[in-house]
C-alpha cells in the first residue's frame, strides 16, 4: 500500500471539553465514531486549545469537563485499546504545526470561513476579536494535517474548517512540494478554462519551460489571476503545473459528514446544551421520564380528544430517531385520528431512550469510580499521537529549510 493510501486509513476528529455529553453528541458524533473504530486508523482528541478560543477569560472548569467528557466517550463505547484517545494540549507538535501553517495562511481566507463571524455574532457577550479565536479553524487544520488523516469525521457545521484545510495544505504542497495525479489534476483543471484560454496557457507554459520566457510565465500567471469560475484548488494546481511537479507532503483531508448530525432536542430544535432542550448521556430514568413528560406537543391538539399533526410535534422527530417501524405507524395513526392521546405516545420513546442510556450511564458512573485509570488511558494515547505527529513535523519542518544539524 502507497503512503497516501495507508494515510487514507486515518481518521482524526476532536471535540471540545463541554463537560458531561448530551444524546445530541451521541447520536450526532459519538456512535459514528464508534462504528469507524474498529474499520480505521483513529485519532480521537479532546480539543481543550479551542476551549480557550471562546473561554479564556474563564477557564475554571476546563479541566473537570475533559475528564467527564472522556468518561462519556469511553462509556458510550469507544475503546481506548482500539484508538488513540489524547488530549490536544498534550501533543504539543498541533501548536508547531499551526504556528508554521500560519506563515502562509491568507488572513482573507479566515476571516471568510463563515463560522468565524456566526461566531461573534451569537457570543456577543465575549470579545471574540481575537487573533487565537481567528485562527480556530487553522488550528483545526493543524489538528488534522499533523496526522495526514484521509478523513475527518464532522458535522455540517464544521465542514467549512475541514474544506479551510484542504486549502492550507493544498498551499503548503503548492509551495513546499507537490501533489499525486498532480498532472491529470492540472490538465482537467486546464480544461475548464475554455478552449481558448486553455490553448493560451498552455503555449505560454511551454514557451517558459521549454525556453525559460519569463514573460511568457508573467502573461499566464495574469491569465490564472483573470480565471474568475477556476476553484481556488485549481487555480492553485495551475500556478504550481505552469513551473513544475512533486510530492505531497501534507495530503487533502477529506471531510466524512455524520449522518443525521441534527439531532432534535426536547423542543424540536436541534439539541443543544445553549438552547436548554438536552437530556444528558448520564441522564436518569427519574429526570428522563420527566423531560419527555413535559415536551411541548401539536398545539392544536388540546384537548385529549383533538386529532393531531405529527409532522408539527417535536415529540414525533424523536420517535422518528428512536421508534420501530410499527411503532411509527401506530403514533401517526393514533395521532391523526386521536385514538391515543400524547402521554401514550411518549410512554415507548421513554422506554427507548432509557434502555439505550442505562448500560451507558452505568458505565460512566463505573469509569468515575476509577479517575487513575482514564488518566492512563489519556497519558497512552498522548505518546502514541505524539510519534506520529512528530514524524509529520520532521517532514515539514525539512520541506521548509528548518531541518538544523
Ligand atoms: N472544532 C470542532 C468542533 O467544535 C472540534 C475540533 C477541533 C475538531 N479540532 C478538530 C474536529 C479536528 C475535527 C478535527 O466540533
Ligand atoms: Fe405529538 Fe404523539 Fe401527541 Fe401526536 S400524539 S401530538 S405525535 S405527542
Amino acid at each position: 500500500m502507497d503512503t497516501v493510501a495507508l494515510q487514507s486509513r486515518r481518521i482524526v476528529s476532536g471535540m471540545r471539553p463541554t463537560g458531561q455529553l448530551h444524546l445530541g453528541h451521541y447520536h450526532g458524533v459519538l456512535k459514528n465514531w464508534i462504528k469507524l473504530q474498529h474499520e480505521f486508523d483513529c485519532f480521537f482528541f479532546v480539543a481543550d486549545w479551542h476551549a480557550l478560543t471562546t473561554h479564556y477569560e474563564d477557564t475554571r472548569g476546563i479541566e473537570e469537563s475533559v475528564w467527564e467528557m472522556v468518561i462519556d466517550w469511553i462509556a458510550a463505547g469507544i475503546e481506548p485499546s482500539a484508538v488513540s484517545l489524547f488530549l490536544q494540549s498534550q501533543v504539543p507538535e498541533h501548536a508547531e504545526l499551526h504556528l508554521l501553517l500560519s506563515m502562509i495562511t491568507p488572513v482573507s481566507w479566515l476571516e471568510r470561513v463563515p463560522t468565524y463571524k456566526d461566531q461573534q455574532e451569537k457570543l456577543k457577550e465575549k470579545d471574540l476579536a481575537t487573533y487565537g479565536f481567528l485562527g480556530y479553524p487553522l488550528l483545526q487544520g493543524a489538528d488534522i494535517l499533523i496526522y495526514r488523516a484521509g478523513q475527518v469525521p464532522v458535522g455540517e457545521d464544521q465542514v467549512s474548517h475541514v474544506e479551510l484545510t484542504r486549502e492550507v495544505a493544498r498551499r503548503f504542497n503548492h509551495i513546499y512540494g507537490r501533489e499525486q495525479d498532480f498532472e491529470q489534476k492540472a490538465e482537467a483543471a486546464i480544461m475548464k478554462m475554455g478552449k481558448k484560454n486553455a490553448k493560451l496557457y498552455n503555449n505560454l507554459r511551454k514557451a517558459y519551460q521549454e525556453k525559460g520566457d519569463a514573460e511568457a510565465l508573467e502573461t499566464a500567471r495574469a491569465l490564472l489571476k483573470s480565471q474568475q469560475n477556476l476553484a481556488l484548488g485549481d487555480t492553485e494546481r495551475l500556478f504550481g503545473f505552469l513551473e513544475g511537479g512533486g510530492k505531497v507532503i501534507l495530503p487533502e483531508p477529506k471531510a466524512l459528514l455524520t449522518p443525521a448530525s441534527k439531532m432534535p432536542g426536547l423542543d424540536g430544535q436541534k439539541m443543544s446544551k445553549s438552547y436548554g432542550n438536552t437530556i444528558a448521556l448520564r441522564e436518569p430514568d427519574d429526570t428522563l421520564a420527566e423531560k419527555i413528560k413535559r415536551m411541548p406537543t401539536d398545539s392544536n391538539r388540546v384537548r385529549r380528544t383533538d386529532p393531531g399533526n405529527p409532522d408539527l410535534c417535536p415529540v414525533w422527530q424523536l420517535h422518528e430517531v428512536y421508534a420501530t417501524d410499527d411503532q411509527k405507524q401506530w403514533v401517526q395513526e393514533g395521532c391523526r385520528t386521536a385514538a391515543i392521546g400524547c402521554l401514550d405516545c411518549k410512554g415507548p420513546l421513554i422506554d427507548a431512550i432509557s434502555a439505550e442510556l442505562t448500560p451507558i450511564r452505568q458505565r460512566a458512573i463505573e469509569l468515575s469510580k476509577h479517575p487513575e485509570d482514564v488518566r492512563r488511558i489519556i497519558q497512552d494515547g498522548n505518546e502514541a499521537a505524539r510519534e506520529v505527529a512528530r514524524d509529520t513535523l520532521d517532514e515539514v519542518r525539512s520541506a521548509m529549510g528548518l531541518n538544523y544539524k
